[in-house]
């Protein structure tokens, strides 16, 4: 354990007595934010067994600094804001393309190459390079989103930060989330993976496999699967319910891409935002 790491966990025992004017907590605190900011540090990754691994003292920095900060108003123009924590800057440095409208807070981390239509990144967020944040899509605190992954628009990425353990969102490499889609509550989409439009995924929500019928999973849908939101018969006291699911009604082996999916790459790849 880094001395970094124990100083939080330290802090963190003692978050009930923390505020703006405690000056060493603050110090390690904003620390850990910046490493964030920079991608020296990350909230979760997935290790060499396939799990999520969740960096459980980094996200208490994060719970850390909402006590350590307080209130400030700043202003863009005619707009205000109110509010405790600062915005991402330094695009151009880092090779983000940022369009107007799009806001990201300071410690979360957007790789090179990174698009960010009119949308939200939240703190403690990784987005990998290539990925396209399209508009109006948010990507809650702590969420992981891979490299060359399409979040399209309207798309919710669910932000995770209590308990300190909980496991964030995960999106792996290579990945469409189509139009509206919900990700919540520490689900997993795996790489080059397609969600459809519309499509609620969270750890309640069976994933069914359209072929055999059986449940693979309970919010993970696995590599390389196309799924679309459907329903399951449901008998209940009150009657008859259909309650949604995720259905895979294809799976695609490693080198393929889905055609639509390759479509807007392509459009991507000449520029036209999608
Ligand atoms: C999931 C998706 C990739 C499937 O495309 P596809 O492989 O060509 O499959 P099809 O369109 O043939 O659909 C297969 C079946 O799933 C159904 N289906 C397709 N998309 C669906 C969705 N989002 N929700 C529910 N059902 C869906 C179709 O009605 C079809 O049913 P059928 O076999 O009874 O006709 C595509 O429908 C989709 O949602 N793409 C994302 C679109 C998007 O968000 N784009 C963002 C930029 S505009």
């Amino acid at each position: 354990m880094s001395d970094l790491e124990a100083r939080i966990r330290h802090w963190f025992e003692h978050i009930g007595e923390m505020t703006p004017e405690h000056v060493e907590a603050r110090r390690d605190v904003e620390l850990v934010i910046t490493k964030l900011d920079d991608g020296q540090l990350r909230v979760a990754e997935i290790d060499e067994n396939n799990d999520v691994l969740v960096h459980e003292w980094v996200k208490q920095a994060i719970l850390l600094l909402f006590r350590l900060r307080g209130m400030e108003t700043t202003q863009a123009g005619p707009f205000e804001f109110h509010d405790k924590l600062d915005l991402k800057t330094d695009f151009a440095r880092r090779g983000v393309r940022v369009v107007p409208g799009a806001s990201a807070r300071r410690g979360s981390y957007l790789s090179p190459g990174v698009i960010m239509m009119p949308s939200y990144v939240n703190i403690g967020a990784w987005v990998g390079p290539g990925s396209m944040v399209d508009t109006w899509a948010t990507v809650g605190s702590c969420a992981q989103i891979g490299a060359n992954v399409h979040l399209a628009g309207g798309v919710g990425i669910g932000g995770v930060l209590e308990p300190a353990n909980a496991v964030p969102v995960v999106i792996e490499d290579g990945a469409f989330i189509g139009s509206r889609c919900m990700v919540v509550e520490g689900a997993r989409v795996g790489r080059g993976s397609v969600l459809g439009a519309g499509t609620i995924l969270s750890p309640s929500i069976p994933v069914i496999d359209a072929e055999t019928g059986d449940e693979v999973s309970r919010g993970y849908l696995p590599d390389y699967c196309v799924a679309v939101s459907a329903q399951r018969r449901r008998e209940y006291p009150g009657g008859e319910f259909f309650l949604p699911c995720v259905l895979i009604i294809k799976r695609m082996d490693e080198k393929e891409r889905h055609s639509k999916v390759a479509l807007n790459s392509l459009l991507r790849d000449h520029g036209v935002a999608t």
